[in-house]
């Protein structure tokens, strides 16, 4: 459903890193998804770690942009509110709904990911490559 290749790379070791971790426990749930495999702890606790691995990103992004002050935070902040709001109940499932819930859950995440990377964390990639060769420059 969805792989990491080259050309999600932000120009950022940790970002990316999280961005495979971010997309490998998707695809942990997509496989719970697609092979039927519907242990309620089993899917209970993927769940729960996708929920808690959305929100350690974000805000990992986010501390990083105030912390140099990225210029387009008020965007990129709107843009983490909409996935926020998608996914604020991902755990309250009806358990007879599993399928078409989590499909639609899944397309959005996997849409939102996509886009979001190439758009915007791409710019804040740029932004973050460029005041760290600026401060390479200062230590010179
Ligand atoms: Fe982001």
């Amino acid at each position: 459903m969805i792989n990491w290749n080259d050309n999600f790379s932000v120009n950022n070791t940790e970002i990316d890193d999280q961005h495979k971790e971010l997309i490998s426990i998707i695809e942990e749930v997509v496989l719970v998804v697609h092979t039927k495999d519907y242990n309620f702890i089993k899917i209970t606790e993927i769940v729960a770690k996708l929920e808690e691995y959305i929100k350690v990103h974000l805000e990992y992004e986010e501390n990083l942009m105030v912390k140099y002050s990225y210029p387009f935070l008020e965007f990129h902040v709107k843009d983490h509110n909409e996935l926020r709001y998608r996914t604020q109940n991902i755990k309250v499932f009806d358990v007879n709904k599993l399928d078409e819930f989590y499909t639609d859950t899944l397309i959005y995440l996997v849409d939102w990911l996509t886009r979001h990377i190439m758009q915007v964390d791409k710019q804040l990639g740029e932004f973050l490559l460029e005041i760290d060769v600026k401060q390479c420059k200062d230590k010179e």
